[in-house]
């Protein structure tokens, strides 16, 4: 069973500093299973006792797990001395050591799982578990059903290696192009590597959904939301 002081418990869960903290639970602020505890220090039992902060319950959230609306122009990442990261654009991290779950390129838009949960970031992104992606894509010059055919082979994108076949949808064949593109892998440049190995340019990438999680449309660039208890089963399934 998971002991902690309860000033921590308090922070790790979002509520204030572990000094605020320590003011606050000595104010009384703060009960563990209905009695009013005025020392910061006080162990809990994660899960197990009941805490409440001004009346309101507070449960423990192991892990935390953010969909972001990543905006181009960000990089993936968690520092860099140039370029502003996916971590910089989440404002409550309360302490956690955030990260994203696979990298999408500066220039592409799209769902980003940004999460604190190491075990559950590393089934998603193992190539034994085919996580599907799909993106939706602007491709300069007419797409037609040879490339669709060429994906549903598997293409080959570096000296060696084909990849596994991939789905590809034509939304809109024309100068520009409009298409849906499932993958199971997430080998750097991916897309546009399979469509620059046909002879073709993307110029606008958007990854839609990932492991079945699409992006929620309520998310402009740049916002994000947690992950409901349903959605992050969902992928724990996977
Ligand atoms: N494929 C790409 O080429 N870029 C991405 O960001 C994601 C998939």
């Amino acid at each position: 069973m998971k002991l902690l002081r309860l000033d921590k418990y308090l922070s790790d869960m979002g509520i204030g500093t572990r000094s605020e903290l320590k003011t606050w639970i000595r104010k009384g602020r703060v009960k563990v299973n209905g009695e009013i505890i005025i020392k910061p220090e006080h162990k809990v039992k994660v899960n197990k006792d009941e805490i409440y902060f001004d009346d309101g319950l507070i449960s423990y959230q192991q892990y935390r797990y953010i969909m972001l609306h990543k905006p181009a122009g960000v990089v993936s990442a968690t520092t860099d001395k140039v370029n502003k990261t996916v971590i910089d654009l989440i404002k409550d991290k309360n302490g956690r050591d955030l990260f994203p779950v696979g990298r999408l390129d500066k220039d592409t838009e799209g769902f980003l799982l940004i999460t604190d949960d190491g075990p559950l970031a590393h089934r998603l992104l193992s190539p034994k578990n085919l996580v599907d992606k799909i993106y939706y894509a602007k491709v300069k010059g007419k797409v037609d059903v040879t490339d669709v055919k060429a994906f549903a082979e598997g293409v080959s994108i570096e000296a060696d290696y084909i990849t596994m076949p991939a789905k590809l949808s034509i939304l809109h064949a024309g100068d520009i192009s409009e298409v849906e593109v499932t993958i199971h892998e997430g080998k750097f440049h991916q897309v546009k590597r399979m469509f620059a190995a046909l002879g073709k340019e993307v110029i606008y990438l958007k990854r839609l959904s990932m492991g079945g999680l699409s992006l929620d449309p309520l998310l402009h660039p740049g916002e994000y939301r947690e992950l409901t208890e349903e959605e992050v089963e969902l992928l724990k399934e996977l």
